[in-house]
């Protein structure tokens, strides 16, 4: 990374979906995947994204200041810390991974004197929205094409009931300008979906607000946000309830600065688990996992479809349990995939799809509505992409069957729609297809990955870059 751009830089988008041809760094760059000898070594992934995300942002709403090891330093966190320092914290970077944030406190946020460009990060965008939605500021996000896609209301709606008022574009899009509430009064809000970033969004409102703020959801997903705001001193506590989980935050606590070791991203781990997995005859090591169970259900799934990973030397570093994970390959055979474990993996549907493609019989994952909405439109993406790389597939509104026939005759090219993890899952596709897979754009896997291709070359993968 280049020290003297140290949150890195961005082009124009286009704003359709169906015809995104420039990736966040300028021309698509096209790749083809092919098929790999046996994969052996060791995969050291990045750090996790959620937890570098809420590092940075806890971070600037803490006094003094919070050191960070293991920071993933993907094109989303920078854009995060970018932010940060845009509502006046300091965000230093000492070394690869190492970096310092100076606070504000809570309330303290000045308004930024420009928009704020979240680039392709919702977890950014819609964590910050909530950071800055009770100081009495008024600030305007915009993303790139799959950012401005998304949808909002699910944020906006919550912080309106502590006073905040949005004006965005239809459907509550991106760019919107949001006017923090002056006089913020605390919320009880129940998550209408499983959501850590509606969740998160509330939660980091009610830091600013008086009194208590309570959130309620119905189905567990990702508690980082509760364990960080606990490790920087705030007074929160979840209880088990018939109606779910119900978190209460206190108001306006003073947060101080903290020193976070952020563990390796699950999410990201599980693409060389996948490729050791589909590549016969590979070995590797995967070392330093996060194991949080709000988090590791692609562990369960794999080990249901027979897959042999051994979960070594397990720990906890920076308040999360951490494993390093032994993958063999074997083979899998498809599963019904049970749908209250959707929250705890619905960024791994995409490589499940993949590997659940190779393996025998079919893989049904029910209760996935939520991927639609993510980067792009998962279940659409992979669903096209598979079936034309050979792979049957059933879809549904909020389903998606991959019919695993062992071998898959590979051939096509993949649209990645500007998403980091359908770009890296259709790479393991290539990796056990008869013929080469190829991508239309590699250029998202810096969001969340930015050594994929060299780390998957150096266990064994053959990557080629392409012309168009
Ligand atoms: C995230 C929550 C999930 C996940 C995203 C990261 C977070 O989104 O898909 O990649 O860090 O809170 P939802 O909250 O929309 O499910």
């Amino acid at each position: 990374m280049d020290p003297t751009r140290p949150f890195g830089y961005r082009t124009g988008q286009n704003t359709q979906q169906e015809s995104i041809a420039m990736s966040s760094h300028g021309p698509a760059r096209p790749m083809s995947s092919l098929k790999s000898a046996p994969l052996r070594g060791e995969a050291l992934v990045p750090g996790d994204k959620s937890i570098s995300h809420r590092a940075l942002i806890l971070g600037a709403l803490s006094v003094g200041e919070t050191r960070i090891s293991g920071l993933l330093e993907g094109q989303d966190v920078l854009d995060t810390g970018k932010a940060m320092q845009a509502f006046g914290a300091k965000v230093t970077r000492i070394e690869a991974g190492e970096w310092r944030v100076n606070g504000v406190g809570v309330g303290g946020f000045q308004e930024p004197s420009d928009v704020i460009d979240c680039g392709n990060a919702g977890t950014g965008v819609r964590l910050i929205m909530g950071a800055m939605a009770t100081s009495d500021i008024t600030v305007t996000f915009t993303g790139d094409a799959s950012l401005r896609a998304r949808p909002m209301g699910r944020i906006t709606d919550p912080l309106a009931l502590f006073g905040t008022e949005t004006t965005g574009r239809s459907g509550g899009r991106l760019p919107l300008t949001m006017k923090g509430a002056k006089n913020p009064i605390p919320v009880c809000y129940k998550t209408p979906m499983p959501s850590a970033q509606v969740k998160s969004a509330v939660l980091l409102a009610g830091l600013n607000a008086p009194g208590e703020t309570v959130v309620i959801e119905a189905e567990a997903t990702r508690d980082h946000t509760e364990r960080m705001l606990a490790g920087f001193g705030a007074e929160i506590s979840t209880e088990i309830m018939a109606e779910g989980r119900v978190i209460t935050l206190k108001g306006q606590p003073e947060l101080l600065g903290q020193t976070i070791a952020v563990p390796r991203d699950p999410s990201s781990a599980a693409f060389p688990v996948a490729a050791a997995l589909l590549v016969e005859g590979s070995e590797i090591l995967v070392p330093g996992i996060g194991q949080n169970p709000t988090r590791n259900g692609i562990f369960t799934t794999l080990i249901e479809m027979g897959a042999d990973i051994t979960f070594e030397n397990e720990r906890i570093e920076g308040g999360e349990p951490v494993a390093d994970l032994r993958v063999r390959f074997g083979p899998l055979k498809g599963i019904e995939v049970p749908p209250a474990r959707a929250p705890s993996m619905i960024d791994e549907y995409p490589i499940l799809a993949v590997i659940a493609a190779t393996a025998t019989g079919p893989t049904v994952m029910r209760g996935i509505k939520e991927m639609r909405v993510k980067e792009c439109d998962r279940i659409d993406a992979m669903a096209r992409g598979l079936e034309a790389n050979g792979v049957r597939v059933e879809e549904g509104e909020d389903y998606l069957i991959v019919h695993g026939m062992g071998a898959v005759p590979g051939g096509a090219t993949c649209k990645t729609f500007l998403d980091h993890r359908i770009a890296m899952s259709f790479m393991c596709l290539g990796m056990a297809a008869e013929k080469p897979v190829k991508i239309d754009d590699c250029g998202p896997v810096e969001t969340s990955f930015p050594d994929f291709i060299p780390l998957m070359e150096r266990l064994g993968a053959h990557f080629r870059k392409e012309n168009g």
